[in-house]
Order: structure tokens, then C-alpha cells, then sequence
């Protein structure tokens, strides 16, 4: 499980899973660069990670949408570290939108961040793994990708495509010793919390949240340090070099209720 020395990107670095997966990686002994499009933020949770140690980190802008914004930023990272072990990838948004009314700007807005920021990112970190003699590529898909989500059609199209995506990129990278795989979280984070804010009184009433957690016992949702941070470590290590191409519910059960 040890990820000690290890080389890696995290990107969505500035708030929820990707800022608890890069202080649980700070502490954990690795080599860490976080990217964000939220500079001020990200900086400053990477300079409060370096006050703990033991590992290092080092914060880079990225907009994982804008080709050359990813190969600039993974270059820079890639001779920072030294190579590139692990891509930890929960950088996304999510937006609400009827199947009947979305729009195409939130169509293509959506795809550009979610679906083509997945496929640049791993592209690039792929080719720099492939001189180190592998790695661990870890995406975010969805229980949104899985099930109807009438609220968030485009969202649950984009997230059913980075599933597609995780299994394509592991059949063809197997060989090169680069396993990819995706983490459907359901975690309170400020995303969460957004997309609650946003939901009908029926959905919040109904199990679409709440009750579809079996072992969430008086929390909602998990908590980003506690309960996915740890499997972050597990995937970043070589303890998990036997397992590629799978989509890992990390939720408290909830898609075992589909
Ligand atoms: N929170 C949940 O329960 C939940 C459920 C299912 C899937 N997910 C997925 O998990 C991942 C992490 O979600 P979260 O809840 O931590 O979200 P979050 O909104 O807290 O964090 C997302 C981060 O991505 C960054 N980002 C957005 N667009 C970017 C871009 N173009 N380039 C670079 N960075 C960009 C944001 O600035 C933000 O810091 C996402 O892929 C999300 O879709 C979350």
C-alpha cells in the first residue's frame, strides 16, 4: 500500500475528492502536483499540505478541456517530478438539465470538461508513464452514467462516456503496464452539495439521495478523507497493480440498490 516517492498529478486539486486525495498523497510520502482551473485556492491547499509533509507538492493551473493548457501543464509537472506514476483525475462539473431542454452550449460544455478532459489528461499521462514502465490512471465516472438521471441528462451522458472510455484506455494500455480504472464516488463535497441545493423537493425526498446509501448511517453521503481518500492511496499503489478496466463504486453501497 506504500505510495512513498511516488510521482503524481492530481487534477481538480482546489476543492472536494481531488483536494482530499492530494493531502492524503502529501501524507503518504509522494510527489504530488495538483492542477486546477481555481488557482488561488489551489495554491493555498497546496502550500498548507507542504506544512504537514512528509511528502511534496506543487500546484500548476490546468483547464483539462484546452488541449495545449494539458500538454503545457503535464510537460511541466512531468520534469518537476522527474516522470509520472499515477494521474488521479476527479477534475469535472456538473450541471442540472432536462432530456427535453438541454441546451447545446451545455451539451458541448459538458463533454468538453468531462469526456474530452478525461481523454486528454489520460493520453497525455499514458505517454509519460510508458517511459517510466507503467502506471495508475484513476478517472471519475458515475452512478449518474448508470441509471436514468432525468435531472442531469447531459451530465449522466458525459459520465456514461468516461465508463466507456476507462475500459477502452485499459485494453489498449495494458500492455504498456498502465491500468485505468474509475472511481463512481458518492461523497459530500461541494459538488454534492450543489447538485442537492439544486434538486425538486421530490428528489430530495425521495431515495434518489438519501435512502439509496445502505450503510450510510446518519450521513448522507461520505466524507472525502475518511472514506475515499484511503482507496485513492490503495489505487495509486502497487497494491492494486492487478486490477484494470473496472468501475469501483466507492458509495456506501448505493449502486448495489440499482
Ligand atoms: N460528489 C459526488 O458524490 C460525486 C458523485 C458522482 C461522481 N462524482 C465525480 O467525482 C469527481 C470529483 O467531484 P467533486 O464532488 O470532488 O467535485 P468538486 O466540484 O468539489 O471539485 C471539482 C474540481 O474540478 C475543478 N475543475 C472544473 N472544471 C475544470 C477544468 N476545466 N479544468 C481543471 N479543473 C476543473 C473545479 O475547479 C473543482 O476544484 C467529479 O468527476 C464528479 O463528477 C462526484
Amino acid at each position: 500500500m506504500s505510495i512513498e516517492g511516488k510521482k503524481i498529478i492530481v487534477t481538480g486539486s482546489a476543492s472536494g475528492m481531488g483536494e482530499a486525495t492530494l493531502k492524503a498523497y502529501v501524507q503518504a510520502g509522494a510527489s504530488v502536483i495538483g492542477m486546477d482551473v481555481s488557482d488561488d485556492t489551489g495554491g493555498l491547499i497546496c502550500e498548507n499540505a507542504n506544512k504537514d509533509g512528509p511528502g511534496k507538492c506543487s500546484y500548476l493551473h490546468v483547464d483539462v478541456s484546452d488541449k495545449s493548457s494539458v500538454s503545457d501543464a503535464f510537460a511541466n509537472a512531468n520534469d518537476i517530478l522527474g516522470g509520472l506514476d499515477v494521474l488521479a483525475h476527479p477534475a469535472a462539473i456538473q450541471r442540472s438539465s432536462d432530456a427535453s431542454e438541454v441546451s447545446v452550449e451545455d451539451w458541448d460544455l459538458m463533454f468538453a470538461i468531462n469526456v474530452k478532459g478525461t481523454m486528454l489528461t489520460n493520453q497525455i499521462a499514458q505517454s509519460y508513464m510508458k517511459l517510466n514502465g507503467g502506471g495508475s490512471i484513476i478517472n471519475f465516472g458515475s452512478i449518474s452514467g448508470l441509471r436514468p438521471e432525468p435531472a442531469a441528462s447531459a451530465y449522466s451522458a458525459a459520465k456514461g462516456a468516461v465508463h466507456s472510455w476507462t475500459r477502452t484506455a485499459a485494453g489498449s494500455w495494458g500492455k504498456d503496464n498502465i491500468r485505468v480504472n474509475a472511481i463512481l464516488p458518492a461523497i459530500a463535497t461541494p459538488m454534492y452539495r450543489a447538485a442537492r441545493e439544486r434538486s425538486s423537493e421530490e428528489e430530495n425526498l425521495a431515495s434518489h439521495w438519501r435512502n439509496s446509501v445502505p450503510i450510510a448511517l446518519g450521513q448522507e453521503y461520505g466524507d472525502p478523507e475518511k472514506d475515499l481518500a484511503p482507496v485513492m492511496v490503495f489505487f495509486a499503489s502497487d497494491a492494486s497493480k492487478f486490477i484494470t478496466g473496472q468501475l469501483i463504486p466507492v458509495d456506501g453501497g448505493q449502486t448495489a440498490g440499482l
